[in-house]
C-alpha cells in the first residue's frame, strides 16, 4: 500500500523526536505506544479537549529535563508538563502531538532543615509524602487539597493549589520560596531564595506559582514549613438553611477567632457522602459547618464558635468527642467530590472565590441556578475562604442536561463576578475557564499577560493553549 504523504509525515516526525529524546533518555523513560500515551492524555476535569500525546516522558534528573526541552525547542514540539493529574480545569490535558514531560519520577526529597524550617524537594513528591516526612522533624507543610495522598508538589505549585487549613495558613504560594526552572530553551533558572526574607528584583517565584506550565518546567522547589501544631479537634453544626450556616461563618470570621478549618458541606453533598461511604453524617440538616482548632487548648474556641453557630440558628452542634472522630469528618469532607460523581455520573466543579462576606449570597444564587437549569447543584465550600466548589451534577449521555450543566457553570463564574469574587480560588484556568480569565482581568490584563508569556516561551510551545 502507498502511504499518503499526510499520514507517513507525522509518523516520521514521530519517529525523529523519539530518536532525538533517546539521545539523552534512559530508553524506560520514553514511552510510544500510543494505548499507553494515550492513558497520558487527561487530568481529571469533564468537558475539556484533549489531543493525543506523541510520547510521553519520564525524566529522572534536571539535566534529562533540559534535554527534553532543548529538544522540544529544536524540533518545535509542545510540550505538556504533567504532575499525578489530579487537577480539575483541563490544565494538564495533552495537546495533538505534544510531549507529554511527566514530572512524577523527581520524586526525591532533597533535604528538611529543621533550623531553616525548609523542605527542597524535588516536583514529583507526593504532598502527603512530604507532610509526613517533615512531622517526623516536628515540622509541618499546611497546604492540603482533598487529593493530597496522590497530587504532587509540582502539580500544586502549578495550579497555586489550596486545601481545607488555608483558612489559617494560606495557599500554596505563601510556601513556596524558591525555585529551580528550566526553561523552553533548556536553560536552567533558579528563582527565590533559601532564606526568611528576600527581595532582590522582581518575585519571579510568586510568578510561576499557578502558571500552570505555561512558563518553565519546575525541577525543584524550596518550601518554607511550621512547626507542627497539636492535631485539630473538629465541631459540626447541622443547620436549617446554607443562608444560616453562612452567617455562622461571618459571625465566626468577624468574632477574631482563627479556626484551622471551616468548611461547609450542603444537604445534597452531605447525602451523596453517606451513599457512597456511609459514614452517618447527619443527612436531615440543610447545612453541615465543620470547624475545628489545632491549639493547644481548643476547648474554649470551640465553645465559642459553638455558641456563635447556635446564635445563627444551628440545629444542632456536635464537638467530635476525640482526634479520631474528628479525623472521620475530614475524611468524609474530602470525599465530596468523589461522592458527588455518583450523583449523576459526571460532575462540572466551579471554583469561585468570593469575599466571605458574599458567601451567603453566592449560595443563594447557585440555588436559584440550579433550580432554573432542573439540574442537582452541590455545595461544598472552604467556607472560611469563601471559596465555593457549587459542583453540578449531570448524566453527560444527555445532551439537553449535558448543554444546561454548562450554561450553570458558566453562570456560576458569571455570578461569582458580580459579587467581587474570582473565577477560580485553587483549581486554575486550563481549558475549562479560558474565556473567563479574559472576562475577569480584561483585555489589558491578557495582553500584559502574554506579553510574560512571550519572554519565557517565545515558541509558544508550553503547554499552549492553556489559561488565554
Ligand atoms: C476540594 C477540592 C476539589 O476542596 O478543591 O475538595
Ligand atoms: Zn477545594
Amino acid at each position: 500500500m502507498i502511504m499518503s504523504r499526510t499520514e507517513a509525515a507525522p509518523d516520521r516526525a514521530r519517529g525523529d523526536l523519539t530518536e532525538r529524546l533517546l539521545a539523552g533518555l534512559p530508553p524506560e523513560a520514553v514511552l510510544t505506544d500510543p494505548d499507553i500515551t494515550a492513558s497520558y492524555a487527561n487530568d481529571m476535569a469533564s468537558f475539556c479537549p484533549a489531543g493525543a500525546p506523541a510520547v510521553v516522558v519520564l525524566p529522572r534528573t534536571v539535566e534529562e529535563v533540559q534535554h527534553v526541552m532543548r529538544t522540544a525547542t529544536e524540533l518545535r514540539v509542545p510540550v505538556v508538563p504533567q504532575g499525578a493529574r489530579t487537577g480539575l480545569s483541563g490544565g494538564a490535558n495533552a495537546s495533538d502531538g505534544c510531549i507529554v514531560l511527566s514530572l512524577t519520577k523527581m520524586d526525591r526529597i532533597l533535604e528538611i532543615n529543621p533550623v531553616d524550617r525548609i523542605a527542597v524537594v524535588e516536583p514529583g513528591v507526593i504532598n502527603a509524602a512530604l507532610s509526613r516526612a517533615v512531622g517526623e522533624h516536628g515540622l509541618y507543610y499546611p497546604p492540603d487539597p482533598s487529593s493530597w495522598e496522590m497530587c504532587t508538589i509540582g502539580g500544586n505549585i502549578g495550579t497555586a493549589s489550596g486545601g481545607l487549613c488555608c483558612v489559617k495558613y494560606g495557599v500554596t504560594a505563601e510556601y513556596v520560596l524558591g525555585l529551580d526552572v528550566v526553561l523552553a530553551d533548556g536553560r536552567l533558572m533558579t528563582t527565590g531564595r533559601r532564606t526568611a526574607k528576600g527581595v532582590a528584583g522582581y518575585d519571579m517565584t510568586r510568578l510561576f506559582v499557578g502558571s500552570e506550565g505555561s512558563l518553565g518546567i519546575v525541577v525543584r522547589a524550596v518550601l518554607a514549613l511550621r512547626p507542627q501544631p497539636p492535631q485539630q479537634l473538629v465541631l459540626a453544626a447541622e443547620f436549617a438553611s446554607a443562608a444560616a450556616a453562612c452567617d455562622a461563618v461571618c459571625k465566626i470570621m468577624a468574632g477574631g477567632h482563627v479556626p484551622s478549618l471551616l468548611e461547609i458541606m450542603d444537604r445534597t453533598t452531605v447525602k451523596a457522602v453517606n451513599d457512597l461511604a456511609h459514614m452517618g453524617l447527619p443527612d436531615t440538616t440543610e447545612a453541615l459547618l465543620l470547624a475545628a482548632f489545632d491549639t493547644p487548648d481548643p476547648g474554649p474556641d470551640l465553645a465559642a464558635v459553638g455558641a456563635l453557630c447556635e446564635a445563627a440558628g444551628a440545629t444542632q452542634v456536635v464537638p467530635a468527642d476525640d482526634l479520631a472522630e474528628s479525623e472521620l469528618l475530614l475524611q468524609a469532607r474530602r470525599l465530596s467530590l468523589t461522592a458527588l460523581e455518583a450523583v449523576r455520573g459526571v460532575t462540572m466543579i466551579d471554583d469561585v472565590c468570593v469575599p466571605r462576606s458574599r458567601l451567603g449570597d453566592l449560595i443563594e444564587g447557585v440555588e436559584r441556578i440550579a433550580e432554573k437549569h432542573k439540574l442537582t447543584i452541590g455545595v461544598v465550600a472552604h467556607a472560611g475562604d469563601g471559596n465555593t466548589h457549587p459542583t453540578v451534577c449531570f448524566d453527560a449521555g444527555d445532551a439537553d442536561e449535558s448543554r444546561r450543566a454548562r450554561e450553570s457553570f458558566d453562570e456560576i463564574m458569571a455570578l461569582g463576578l458580580e459579587l467581587g469574587g474570582t473565577i477560580t480560588g485553587e483549581h486554575g484556568v486550563g481549558v475549562l475557564k479560558k474565556e473567563w480569565l479574559a472576562r475577569e482581568i480584561g483585555p489589558v490584563g491578557i495582553e500584559m499577560q502574554r506579553g510574560i508569556k512571550q519572554v519565557f516561551d517565545p515558541l509558544d510551545i508550553l503547554n499552549p493553549g492553556k489559561l488565554f
